[in-house]
Parts: C-alpha cells; sequence; structure tokens
C-alpha cells in the first residue's frame, strides 16, 4: 500500500514530533518524580543516522511536513547539532523546530540555527527564582533567560514560551508571565497540566482551566479572539489589548491557551511521535507503541518502514477515555510514560 498517516478516524497526521533523549536536567513536578527515572541505556537511542533515515522516510514516502524535537531535554544531547545537521542533509527543506527547557542554550544556540534548526518552543513556568527552583526541583532561572536570550539573537524566533501554571505554586504569575513576554515579542501559551506526571498525583480538581486564565489574564489585559484561522494548532490563541485602547489600536501581542484537559482537540490532531528509542506513539495517550528502531536496524527497506509506521498510525486511539470528553473522563487511564519520556 501507500499513502500517508491515515487514522481510522479520519485524521491524517503530518506533524512529527521524535524525541531525541530521555533524560533531563530539570526535574518539573509536573512532568517527572524527584529521582528514580530510570534513563535509557545508551545503545538505545537512535544514532543521528537513524534519525535522520526516519524522519526522511516521514517526509517522502509519509507527507510529514513538519518536524519537532523533543526530549526529556534535547539540549542534553551532546551531538543534537550534528543530529540536525544530518536530517537537513536528508531534508533540505523540511521546517524543524524544537521543544527545550534553554538550559545550555547560550552556549549553543547559534550552531543549532546554523546546522539548520528552524524555530524553537521554550519551557518557562515562573520569573522568580523561588518559584522556578520549587517547580523544577532546580535552581536554574538564569540559565534559562539565558538560553532565551541568545536564541533570539541567533534568529531562532518566533519564540514561543510555554507555561504549565499549579495552583497555589506559580498561578498568580500568568499576567506577569505574559507581561514579560509581550515586552520582549515572545508568544507565551498557557498549557493545562495533564495526568502525566511521575508521581500521578493529578488531580482534575487541581487544575488550573483554560477558562480560569482567561479570567485572570482579562483583569490586566483586554482579550479579543485572534481572528487567523487556528488550523491543526493545539493552542486556542487571543489578541492581547490594554483595557480602554481605542478601536483599531493594534495588538500588543498575542497569548495562547492549549486545553487539553477540559477541551481536547484530538479531533483535529495531525500528530505522530517517535520515542527516544524509535517507537511509533500514535498519541500522547497511547498504551501502545510500536518498534520502528527495530526494524531500521535489521536492514528494513524504506518502504517496510514506511508500512509499519502507517499500520501503527491506522489504530490510533480517536480520544483518551471513554468520551470525548477526555482527559476529565471518570476510565482515564493514565500510561506508564511519564512526559519527560514521550517528548511533549
Ligand atoms: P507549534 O504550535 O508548532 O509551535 O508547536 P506545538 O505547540 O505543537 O509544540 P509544543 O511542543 O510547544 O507543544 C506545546 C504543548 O502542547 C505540549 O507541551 C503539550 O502539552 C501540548 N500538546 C502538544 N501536542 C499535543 C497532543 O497531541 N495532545 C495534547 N493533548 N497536547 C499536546
Ligand atoms: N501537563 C502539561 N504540560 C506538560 N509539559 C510537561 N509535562 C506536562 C503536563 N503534565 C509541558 C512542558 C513543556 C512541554 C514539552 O510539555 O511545560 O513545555
Ligand atoms: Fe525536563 Fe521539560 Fe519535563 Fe521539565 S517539563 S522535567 S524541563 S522534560
Amino acid at each position: 500500500t501507500t499513502g500517508g498517516l491515515a487514522d481510522r478516524h479520519g485524521r491524517v497526521a503530518t506533524d512529527m514530533r521524535l524525541s531525541v533523549i530521555d533524560k533531563c536536567n530539570l526535574r518539573c513536578t509536573y512532568c517527572m518524580p524527584a529521582d528514580g527515572m530510570p534513563w535509557l541505556p545508551k545503545q538505545m537511542l537512535m544514532t543521528p543516522d537513524e534519525i535522520s533515515r526516519i524522519v526522511r522516510v516521514g517526509v517522502d514516502l509519509l507527507g510529514v511536513e513538519e518536524l519537532r524535537l523533543t526530549g526529556g531535554e534535547p539540549l542534553v544531547r551532546k551531538d543534537l547539532e550534528f543530529v540536525i545537521g544530518s536530517i537537513r542533509d536528508a531534508c533540505p527543506t523540511l521546517p524543524i523546530s524544537m521543544t527545550t527547557n534553554a538550559i545550555g542554550l547560550d552556549a549553543r544556540a547559534q550552531a543549532l540555527r546554523d546546522a539548520g534548526l528552524s524555530r524553537i518552543n521554550i519551557s518557562l513556568d515562573s520569573l522568580h527564582p523561588e518559584t522556578f527552583a520549587a517547580l523544577t526541583r532546580r535552581p536554574m532561572l538564569d540559565k534559562v533567560l539565558a538560553g532565551v536570550r541568545a536564541a533570539d539573537e541567533a534568529g531562532l524566533g518566533p519564540i514561543k514560551i510555554n507555561a504549565v501554571l499549579l495552583r497555589g505554586v506559580n498561578d498568580h504569575e500568568a499576567p506577569d508571565l505574559l507581561e514579560w513576554s509581550l515586552e520582549h515579542g515572545y508568544e507565551l501559551r498557557f498549557i493545562e497540566h495533564m495526568p502525566l506526571d511521575g508521581d500521578h498525583s493529578w488531580k482534575k480538581e487541581k487544575v488550573i482551566t483554560a477558562a480560569e486564565i482567561r479570567d485572570g489574564l482579562g483583569r490586566r489585559f483586554a482579550l479579543s479572539p485572534d481572528p487567523a484561522a487556528r488550523l491543526g494548532s493545539p493552542a486556542e490563541r487571543w489578541e492581547v489589548r490594554r483595557h480602554g485602547s481605542a478601536p483599531g489600536t493594534p495588538a500588543l501581542g498575542r497569548v495562547g491557551l492549549i486545553s487539553s484537559v477540559t477541551e481536547p482537540f484530538c479531533a483535529a490532531c495531525t500528530r505522530t511521535r517517535v520515542t527516544a528509542e524509535g517507537r511509533i506513539r500514535a498519541c500522547l495517550f497511547s498504551h501502545e507503541e510500536t518498534d520502528l528502531l527495530e526494524i531500521v536496524r535489521g536492514g528494513a527497506s524504506d518502504e517496510e518502514i514506511a508500512q509499519r509506521w502507517r499500520e501503527a498510525m491506522w489504530s490510533k486511539p480517536r480520544a483518551h477515555g471513554s468520551d470525548s470528553i477526555g482527559l476529565a473522563s471518570a476510565d482515564y487511564v493514565q500510561p506508564e510514560r511519564t512526559m519527560s519520556a514521550i517528548g511533549g
């Protein structure tokens, strides 16, 4: 057979997310346990050649249109510049983006850009050193801010900032995070906390919902729906202005709300995921994975790789839990893997 990455619910995946490593240098409470993460042995990680081969099959045979590199933390991989260079050589026109915590980016932003990286999204949940340290369990805010600046200077924009709000920890900071992002020209997105943490301590009642965030921001800013089409984007975007601005005043910028819990966007999902050990994960919340690296290492042809990938995507779940209410439904079962091991 031929064709792209279609599933039985009528969706077609064109947006590929590939984790380059499961390790991370932070321990965000919503993502990983404090310690005891069993890292993958190095030989299980894909080599640069294996990564660029798989990406090339996705692009040439399966209709993949864009690639996002994730982790763990992609910058923990010392050969990341080389990985990106190999992908760039194999796929000269593919947009390559990355989601990162920005630690160490100050020294590497320019090299990553030169290797072929197109743009980045940075995770940043607090601008206060103590809150940042409590949330990530590491006192590294300064390093992150240096990384953000370097990325901007290296031309890795437009930069998006991802923030997860936790009740009683950093939720009061939402308007300040937006003020800071507007000032620097970054697009801030708030992500609802999803049940993918290491401690399995997620509770529906504790989630700061997108509606709540919008109300909170509305006290400081005037928000109006962004007229641009949403397409497959997980973020619902709002234009931001000062209260009382004259009609026709240009927006100061935009803010996005990613309501994975209260308004899942699974029906419009265009994503296909590859884990750091080379397995296809059809959905963030899948309980099944399909090993691709195994057949790559066994000498499979491009068409054999493509066919196994198609089959893995065909059975992608329609949504999580029994109904489209998804994550908040009573029969939702959290996958074994934490977010850090899936790659966001
Ligand atoms: P661009 O819009 O292309 O910049 O990227 P993105 O927003 O898809 O990438 P990013 O890695 O920054 O994703 C932001 C967050 O959206 C992720 O960290 C997840 O929390 C959430 N997200 C991404 N993909 C999915 C998905 O398939 N399902 C759900 N529920 N959430 C997702
Ligand atoms: N819920 C929502 N977002 C999460 N992230 C990590 N874990 C979770 C979770 N449980 C986000 C990070 C990062 C991206 C890769 O995923 O903040 O921006
Ligand atoms: Fe690391 Fe990102 Fe997970 Fe934080 S959210 S522990 S930075 S992978």
